[in-house]
């Protein structure tokens, strides 16, 4: 597999080492076939995330993240190879991964507090226990003065953080989110990248977020998947070195953080050309 080779103190080929594997794809290959062909959409992917890390998969318009995001999820069967979350090979959807979307997926009719509090009837807890976690995970969110409205009384962003501390009330050991901020507008998305960053640096979470925005993965994560369009190929990994912590806005206006932005902007180039998007094939 052809790997990133810069030498730079920021963005580096990273070998894997043998510490504790969070989630480990092998061989992964997906299409779907239709009346006009077949449209291959991950062609052998090979992923190990190891716990605690805040991995992004970064790529173009129809590359296959959503696809890769949900073989992990358990929601899409891979064609070949396997996939396994904590050693556990995956069949299905569980509680080990907790899933949040670009759409808030939020329970109009409940509460604030009791969307979150719906997460927690997996966990052994009384009435008063679970109602305190859900408070407390609102508090993480900065949305404790709103528990008690509804849906339909949130910004998009406000949505958006009910749906991270349901995600994080479930405990799952994995976090997979499918640009879970691609709908808001800049400035929110901008918080909500300081917010998650931040709850990721007291929890330690695995992360897998899924992103087509270059700023976006070289903000949060600590290691970044580069993948191509034809056909849904992983092209490079990079580590981030980028100094942490850095949940504040200043860490975008480094050095380093530029240098980070023009590789892989060089690294994409060609690939996101429309003429580059696939459809099936004959
Ligand atoms: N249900 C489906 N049936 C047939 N083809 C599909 C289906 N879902 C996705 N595809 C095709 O699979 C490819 C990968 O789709 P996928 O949604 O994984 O891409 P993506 O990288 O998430 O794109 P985006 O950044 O636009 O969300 C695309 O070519 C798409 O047309
Ligand atoms: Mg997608």
């Amino acid at each position: 597999m052809p790997v990133f080779t810069r030498k730079s103190a920021i963005l580096k080929v990273v070998t894997p080492t043998p510490d504790e594997m969070a989630v480990s794809l092998n061989g992964v290959s997906h299409w779907y076939d239709g009346p006009s062909g077949r449209t291959q959409t991950l062609s052998h992917v090979d992923i190990e995330i190891k716990a605690g890390e805040f991995f992004t998969v970064l790529g173009p318009s129809g590359c296959g993240k959503t696809t890769l995001l949900n073989i992990v999820g358990g929601f899409i069967k891979a064609r070949t190879g396997s996939v396994s979350v904590f050693g556990e090979p995956v069949s299905s959807p569980g509680p080990d991964r907790g899933v949040i979307f670009q759409s808030y997926a939020l329970f109009r009719w409940l509460s604030v507090l009791k969307n979150v509090e719906f997460a927690l009837h997996g966990r052994k807890l009384s009435k008063a226990e679970r109602r305190d976690a859900a408070f407390q995970y609102l508090d993480l969110v900065g949305l404790k003065d709103f528990q008690h409205h509804y849906p339909y009384q949130l910004s998009g962003g406000m949505k958006q953080r009910v749906a991270i501390a349901r995600a994080l009330a479930a405990d799952p050991k994995v976090l997979l989110m499918d640009e879970p901020l691609a709908a808001l507008d800049a400035q929110m998305r901008e918080v909500l990248q300081e917010e998650l960053l931040g709850i990721w640096e007291r929890t330690r979470k695995t992360i897998l977020f899924i992103t087509h925005s270059v700023d976006e993965a070289i903000f949060l994560s600590t290691r970044i998947c580069v993948m191509s369009a034809s056909p849904g190929r992983t092209k490079a990994f990079l580590s981030n070195e980028l100094p942490q912590p850095r949940a504040d806005y200043r860490a975008r206006a480094t050095v380093a953080f530029q240098e980070n932005k023009e590789r892989i902007l060089e690294l994409i180039r060609g690939d996101v050309h429309p003429s580059k998007m696939r459809g099936p094939r004959p």
